[in-house]
């Protein structure tokens, strides 16, 4: 979203038909421009990798009257009419309508989530102290779409970071752990730990967690929980801490066991200080 809070955001669910794609990413670039150019707002087609011919179609509308001109203004029907005709959309999200207290709530806490988020996550495209020729990987530090966050806040994480710990292969420690990652689309991503007859190699809940998600082409997460049986709490170990502030930023850390809860965290507190790819 943009920085003003009269922004409004409408997401479509956009399928389209056999060999119309090449006509349909054409007709996309010419709408996403004419947007800008009229100044209604920005406009963006995400690609679904798991399904084919699935896009995404976001748009960021500068504020609910943009909206609304928009959709009375005969050039932009124009393209719209032949969207129709390449492919089936389904709006799913329209920011447009005055939305719910309940939901207005959520989107607050998302807000924040996004915000602290971006300190943890944004440093990969900062620009710290080298121009960006110079710095290591440039722009194509960010691979993989941006994703929406849509179901945030709704997803009982703990209980899927119970059920990925019935997972683990501790056949040494004894030490099963569970973890369970959000994405910023509500996508829920588990892990557990597994461990091998090295034991050097053993790898933890956490991470089989966040590398199994970065593997899918996500990118962008809300919340982790991590989930042993033990009385105390267990917090992610080092390695973890540095993983998950590297791709996932300042998450909402929650530490269970089997029946209880055992505390949030910000993952900035647990990892005071950190290194990452901001300093390179
Ligand atoms: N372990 C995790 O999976 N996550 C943690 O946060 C702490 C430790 C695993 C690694 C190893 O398999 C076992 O627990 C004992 O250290």
């Amino acid at each position: 979203m943009t920085g003003s809070d009269r922004a409004r955001l409408s997401v479509s669910l956009v399928d389209v038909h056999k060999h119309q794609e090449a006509d349909f990413l054409m007709l996309a670039r010419e709408f996403a421009a004419l947007l800008l150019t009229k100044g209604y707002g920005r406009s963006e087609m995400i690609r679904d990798e798991a399904r084919a011919r699935r896009f995404y179609a976001v748009r960021h509308w500068t504020d609910a009257a943009a909206a609304e001109a928009c959709h009375a203004d005969p050039e932009m029907q124009a393209l719209m009419a032949r969207l129709y005709q390449l492919a089936r959309v389904t709006h799913v999200v329209n920011g447009v309508h005055r939305p719910d207290p309940k939901r207005l709530m959520l989107d607050d806490r998302r807000a924040r989530i996004e915000t602290d988020r971006r300190t943890g996550f944004e440093r990969r495209l900062q620009k710290a102290s080298r121009t960006e020729d110079e710095r290591r990987g440039g722009r194509e530090r960010r691979i993989g779409p941006r994703r929406l966050r849509d179901r945030g806040g709704e997803v009982d994480l703990v209980a899927a970071a119970r059920r990925a710990r019935e997972n683990a292969d501790a056949a040494f420690s004894k030490f099963k752990v569970g973890a369970a990652l959000e994405t910023a689309d509500g996508t829920v991503v588990t892990g557990c730990n597994i461990e091998n007859a090295t034991y050097g190699l053993t790898i933890c809940a956490e991470r089989v967690a966040m590398f199994k998600a970065l593997s899918e082409g996500h990118r962008l997460f809300t919340r982790v929980a991590i989930v042993a049986d033990t009385p105390a709490p267990t917090p992610p170990c080092g390695a973890c801490r540095q993983i998950l502030w590297e791709f996932g930023g300042n998450l909402e850390v929650t530490l269970a066991n089997l029946t209880d809860l055992k505390g949030t965290h910000q993952l900035k507190d647990l990892l005071p200080l950190p290194f990452d790819a901001r300093l390179l």
